[in-house]
């Protein structure tokens, strides 16, 4: 399926990101808010950002009117039903995004594909919530969106391949560096970077080493960019410890507590009794 009009679910940090990158790059695209007004500062972000753009030379100012003239704004899910492609970025919290999805549903035709911006929560889980959680993935762009190439498009436990296909190619043709994997938590990079940005913060106590150094350490010992102390600050400590506890409460023990696998006394552990 020919991917021409998209939606976006949600203007926030993330969708008014993932809004531009659709726009600049010659999709239809249609945003949807819960206001006239939050729709407006959606509309705005990306107008300073393309504007922005204009000023340092990396598109002509033609160029940015019509990439901004390809959005349309509304508040009724209901808006979206022609797209070929619905982006959801509302806030993290699974009854909310099951609820998003589940109207997607009902207004898309069945063959659009629907997916997910969600950092840790589970695809598969939110594609519970509708009749065809075959058309659902993940995609899971970084913050920000129109700067960073890699997406993750992950495969949930009913995706079909006709999906998570249309989804890579679609990022593909916005000058994105699509990735697939599975639905696990944290998908790839998450997984990785998290525990290791947890891990530097223990060697600081651990080694007596002062954050400055820690960057200049892995910035010119393993070649990192950024050291992980200015990456830490950068991400946002409290939005760095909300994905770390995120990440942890779906791996390991708290996983198994959480499925009430506590040991000798419930019957079942890591051995069962
Ligand atoms: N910020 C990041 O670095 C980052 C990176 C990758 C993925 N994500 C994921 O992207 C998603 C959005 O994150 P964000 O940082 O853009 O958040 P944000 O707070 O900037 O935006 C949240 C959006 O949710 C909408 N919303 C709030 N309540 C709603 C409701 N009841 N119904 C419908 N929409 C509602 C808001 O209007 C807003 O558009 C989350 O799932 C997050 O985990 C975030």
């Amino acid at each position: 399926m020919e991917i021409r009009t998209v939606g976006v679910v949600g203007l926030g940090t993330m969708g008014a990101g993932i809004a531009q990158v659709s726009v600049q790059s010659g999709f239809d695209t249609i945003g949807r808010e819960v206001s006239e007004e939050l729709g407006a500062r959606g509309r705005a972000t990306i107008e300073r950002y393309l504007s922005r753009g204009v000023e340092k030379g990396r598109l002509s100012e033609a160029e940015g009117d019509a990439a901004l003239g390809r959005l349309t704004l509304t508040t009724e899910l209901t808006d979206l039903a022609g797209c070929d492609l619905v982006i959801e970025a509302v806030l993290e919290e699974l009854a909310l995004k099951r609820e998003v999805f589940a109207e997607l549903d009902r207004v898309t035709r069945p063959d659009a594909v629907l997916a997910t911006n969600t950092s840790a929560l589970s695809v598969s889980e939110i594609a519970e919530a509708t009749g065809h959680p075959e058309r659902v993935v993940g995609m899971h762009f970084f913050n920000p969106a129109p700067v960073l190439p890699l997406v993750e498009i992950v495969r949930a436990r009913e995706s079909s391949d006709e999906a998570v296909d249309a989804a890579y190619r679609w990022a593909e043709r916005t000058g994105k560096q699509p990735v697939r994997c599975n639905d696990t938590p944290g998908f790839i990079v998450n997984r990785i970077l998290i525990p290791l940005l947890n891990d530097c913060v223990r060697v600081l106590d651990e080694a007596g080493v002062q954050p400055e150094e820690m960057d200049k350490a892995m910035a010119n010992g393993a070649g990192w960019p950024m050291g992980p102390c200015a990456l830490i600050d950068l991400i946002g400590i409290d939005v760095h410890v909300h994905a770390s506890q995120a990440l942890h409460a779906k791996l390991g023990e708290e996983r198994m507590a959480a499925d009430g696998k506590l040991g000798r006394k419930s019957g079942a552990g890591f051995y069962s009794y």
